[in-house]
């Protein structure tokens, strides 16, 4: 059982995890990263969880990294970081990731939200990267993920300034997808999850890596994957079962075969 998280399944084929260490704004620490990859990687091997929904407190999704816990660590100890690890399994996680972000979302908390394919934000959420502040800079991908989902302009002035944005900002500048009451946030996640989950699993699984090919490879690239994506579909069971549930009027019945 981890100690930092709480795991319930939402609705069908959505599993919640929530993030608890209240004491501290659910700062990460190597035990809530570790136990939080571990969980990720239950997800992905069960058959049943279609989609995943992570959220945090009304205060917090998570205050970033562990400060405490950081101060202990010298450069080779940062050399040598299990964490580094629990980021690579975590952004690894190939089923849809949808964060419901209320409060503060800061520093390490904000790179933990960016690994989410959606991200879903209360009114009172706050954005930032604060690190600079600290005399750090973020270093779980913070940097290369900001500047993607906002752009460069807003991307240097929230890591150069340590400035937050309130949810309103993020929403125009494209790190959420939408704004909504903050007692409604992990419901709305939660309803959009499910809608992900009744879907063809293959399909949303290639459909998922396809767009996040676009981050990082040139076009030629990433439409050649796409094409070889939606090429290997046509052999699925699932698409033969959408097409004909779609002729025959009724709602198809997905296997992800
Ligand atoms: N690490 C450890 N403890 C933290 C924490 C963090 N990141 N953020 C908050 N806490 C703890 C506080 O120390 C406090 O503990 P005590 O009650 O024992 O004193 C408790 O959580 C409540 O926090 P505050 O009293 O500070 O609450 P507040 O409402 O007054 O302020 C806040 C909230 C503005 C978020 C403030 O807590 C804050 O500035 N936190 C640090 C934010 C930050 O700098 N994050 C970046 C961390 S570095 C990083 O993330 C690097 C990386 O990924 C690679």
């Amino acid at each position: 059982m981890p100690h930092t998280l709480a795991v319930t399944t939402a609705a069908t084929g959505v599993r919640l995890i929530t993030l608890q260490r209240p004491q501290a704004l659910n700062a990460l620490n190597t035990e809530l990263l570790a136990e939080l990859a571990d969980q990720l990687d239950l997800a992905a091997a069960d058959h049943a969880v279609r989609a995943v929904v992570i959220t945090g407190s009304r205060k917090a999704f998570a205050a970033g990294a562990d400060i405490n816990e950081m101060a202990e660590r010298d450069l080779v100890g940062i050399l040598d970081d299990p964490r580094v690890a629990c980021w690579q399994r975590i952004s690894a996680f190939a089923k849809p990731l949808v964060a419901a972000v209320n409060g503060f979302c800061l520093g390490g908390g904000c790179e933990l939200a960016m690994h989410a394919d959606i991200l879903v934000a209360g009114e009172d959420a706050r954005f930032g990267q604060p690190e600079i502040n600290l005399g750090i800079m973020p270093g779980a991908g913070g940097t290369q993920r900001l500047l993607r989902a906002v752009g460069k302009s807003l991307a240097m002035q929230m890591v150069l300034t340590g400035q937050p944005i309130d949810a309103r900002h993020a929403l125009r500048a494209g790190l959420v997808s939408e704004v909504t009451q903050p007692e409604l946030t992990v419901e709305r996640a939660v309803a959009i999850a499910r809608l992900i989950a009744e879907k063809a699993p293959l399909a949303v699984r290639l459909a998922k890596e396809a767009l996040l090919k676009a981050q990082d490879t040139d076009l030629a690239s990433g439409l050649r994957f796409e094409r070889h994506a939606f090429t290997l579909l046509a052999g699925t069971a699932d698409r033969d079962e959408g097409i004909r549930a779609f002729q025959d009027k009724r709602t198809p019945t997905f296997k992800g075969r």
